[in-house]
């Protein structure tokens, strides 16, 4: 099942993003005990990051039963501007009370495979189940079509069994890293995939995202399809795309 939720500005999408975020937070750590959430990098979530951590929602969701989890990272250390860890903590984790182990950073500072190896291992740790099965994914959009790590052609797409891969980036999108990202299967496996979108530079990419209809070479953000979860498309009128 597919939603697309539409809203006037880049601050309306944050704040109806937050707002939904911390009901489905409620809901899961009330059946479950715990709120398992994966965090996008780049530079869109950041308004929606800063807005978790203002009043109501600093308050409102139970930040020590949240699990925070990332969908990819670039391999550099953790203070460096690129990192997803240092916005994200910038943004949000620095500012809210969640136990340091339940904040699963990727070790972009080590050797790229090593790190992918010691995430996956850091993820079936946490999950102790076949796939794990995250309350929420949150992803970005890339305007080459990719999601997360996953560049279009990139053979990351093809995994089925890993549940982490490093990724040797070289060509636009910046920053001409390597990466390590968590693998379709695992984004597949959420409960809820949330897609934050805003901006008109994304209003091309996202039309052809949407209309997936007699598509046969799907682009990694189309293969986003979760198994059983709900997908989500949340985005600002400046990238909805004409005519829609
Ligand atoms: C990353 C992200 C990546 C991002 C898109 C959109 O590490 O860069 O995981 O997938 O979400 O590139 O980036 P913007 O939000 O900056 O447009």
């Amino acid at each position: 099942m597919r939603e697309i939720r539409v809203f006037e500005t880049p601050r309306a999408l944050a704040e109806g993003a937050a707002e939904e975020l911390a009901s489905l937070a409620e809901e899961a750590i009330g059946e479950r005990g715990k709120f398992s959430l994966v965090l996008a990098g780049g530079n869109t979530p950041r308004l929606l990051y800063e807005r978790l951590a203002q009043a109501p929602f600093r308050d409102q969701i139970d930040w020590a039963r949240v699990e925070i989890f990332f969908g990819d990272e670039r391999c550099v250390p953790p203070e460096h501007p690129d990192s997803n860890f240092r916005m994200a903590n910038e943004s949000l984790l620095g500012q809210v009370s969640i136990p340091q182990e339940q904040i699963h950073r990727i070790r972009g500072e080590i050797e790229p495979v090593q790190a992918a190896r010691e995430y996956e291992a850091e993820l079936k740790a946490a999950f102790r189940s076949p796939q794990p099965a995250f309350d929420l994914v949150l992803l970005g959009l890339g305007e080459d079509g990719h999601t997360a790590s996953l560049f279009p052609g990139s053979t990351a797409l093809k995994h089925k069994k890993h549940w982490v891969t490093a990724v040797e980036h070289h060509r636009p999108p910046p920053p001409l890293v390597t990466r390590i990202t968590l693998t379709l299967p695992v984004l597949n496996a959420a409960r809820e995939a949330w897609f934050l979108v805003s901006g008109g530079g994304k209003a091309n990419i996202l039309r052809r995202i949407l209309d997936t209809e007699g598509e046969t070479d799907l682009l990694p953000a189309q293969q986003v399809q979760p198994v059983s979860g709900e997908l989500v498309f949340l985005v600002d009128k400046a990238a909805w795309p004409e005519g829609r």
